[in-house]
């Protein structure tokens, strides 16, 4: 029997269809509510409106469950790969070996990009932050590519956008971070996976023989997975409504790299390092911050701690901690920084206060940890979430168009001067 949802406003009653998803989450469809009451609802942060109906990420904030497509976030990052889970998210279904192979033969072959996207590069400044360069390129496909600006085309031509996409995200990405150290570019090297390529195209070096360090790239893959998908938080809604005018793909992922560019979303775990490095900077003393954040009259807060969604923990990092503690002791790496994050973490993880607010470490707070491990240098932190979130972004926007979902147009409630009549200047 289907449920409905009542609502009794100046002596009328409206009644509303209730629908329930898959995992009963329940939603009031209020498709016809201004039609018949002429009232809105006004939500701001759409904390408790949802968007659309989605197949592809399941989370519950309240028990940390997150699931792709079904399959268990913990599954996925200790026994798949990021490619793996990218086809997974974007087609619906793992993929058989043949439908991999195909997938990664296709990425491999368009790893490399126009040569006259490097005079793009060369027009930034080295101190360009890569995610501005990052959007910036990706939009740029729509010249080099102009069929895309149709994304009415057919699923073949989409699927050669996303392909295109997928392979050449880490190309511009480590070009970003050439720029900024004022280099020489790295072409792709289709002989090595995709973690691996990329981290040759980030750190080799004219004239040095670079080789991949295989837990480097290990980890990496592993953190691509953790960010590969989040249902629909800020970026993903913004890769939606941004797709949703019906404009192209590359437009729409641009549009998704710079809302996640925001130190309150994606750019979390660079505020992260940066809170770490002004501790240092003040004597490394954990105790002093974490009494500043307990302090309410003082503006201090910590970063990568507590979750919007998430009300018990993020079970992204408690994959990452491992990943991270793992990577930490493989690498022998032996960082203050490090140090002062530990005390931080195990402060939080014991202290009332903190346990009371449920201000865990989350998946920014040890993102931000392994990067720095890996040698990742901090303002490009962001871009490795992009380029993890990449394949959710595409699912999303891909079912979006095939669920055919109208023209995002939020409505308001007007708060400003009622009509008054224009007086010339010289009255005023
Ligand atoms: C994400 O993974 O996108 C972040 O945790 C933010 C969110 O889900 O709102």
């Amino acid at each position: 029997m289907s449920e409905s949802a009542k609502l009794i406003y100046q002596g009328q009653e409206y009644e509303f269809p209730v629908i329930t998803g898959t995992e009963n989450e329940s939603a009031i469809d209020i498709a016809k509510l201004r039609a018949s009451s002429g009232l809105i609802t006004l939500d701001p942060g759409y904390k408790n409106t949802g968007a659309t109906t989605s197949a592809i990420t399941f989370l519950d904030g309240e028990e940390g469950i997150l699931r792709y497509r079904g399959y268990r976030i913990e599954d996925l990052a200790d026994k798949s790969s990021f490619l793996e889970v990218s086809y997974l998210l974007i087609y619906g279904e793992l993929p058989t070996q043949a439908q991999y192979e195909g997938f990664s033969r296709e990425i491999t072959h368009h790893t490399l990009v126009h040569e006259d996207i490097k005079k793009i590069l060369e027009g930034f400044p080295s101190n360009a932050h890569p995610m501005g360069v990052l959007s910036s390129l990706i939009c740029a496909l729509t010249a080099f590519y102009p069929a895309s600006l149709n994304p009415n085309r057919s699923e073949e031509e989409i699927n050669l956008s996303i392909i295109r996409l997928i392979a050449k995200m880490p190309t511009f990405a480590a070009w970003a971070f050439k720029n900024e150290m004022g280099h020489p570019v790295n072409y792709p090297d289709n002989s090595l996976d995709y973690c691996s390529n990329f981290l040759k195209m980030m750190f080799a070096l004219p004239a040095e023989k670079y080789d991949v360090d295989p837990i480097v790239a290990a980890a990496l893959d592993k953190l691509l997975i953790l960010h590969a998908d989040h249902e629909q938080n800020c970026s993903t809604s913004t890769v939606r409504i941004v797709g949703s005018s019906q404009a192209s793909i590359y437009a729409s992922i641009s549009a998704g790299i710079n809302a996640l560019w925001g130190p309150l979303h994606g750019g979390a775990n660079q505020s992260v390092i940066e809170m770490l490095e002004a501790i240092k900077a003040d004597g490394g003393d954990a105790k002093k911050y974490l009494d500043k954040a307990k302090d309410k009259n003082d503006p201090f807060r910590l970063m990568g701690f507590g979750h919007r969604v998430y009300k018990n923990f993020d079970p992204r990092a408690k994959i990452i901690k491992k990943a991270a503690d793992d990577v930490l002791e493989k690498l022998g790496v032996n960082d203050p920084i490090l140090d002062i994050a530990k005390e931080l973490e195990h402060a939080a993880l014991n202290d009332q206060y903190f346990i009371d607010r449920k201000l865990y470490p989350n998946v920014d707070f040890y993102s931000g940890i392994i990067y720095r491990a890996l040698g990742i240098p901090t303002d490009m932190f962001t871009v490795m979430f992009a380029l993890g979130r990449l394949p959710g972004w595409i699912a999303q926007w891909k079912e979006m168009r095939e669920n055919g979902e109208p023209i995002g147009r939020p409505r308001q409630v007007y708060t400003g001067s009622n009509q008054r009549d224009y007086v010339s200047m010289n009255k005023r």
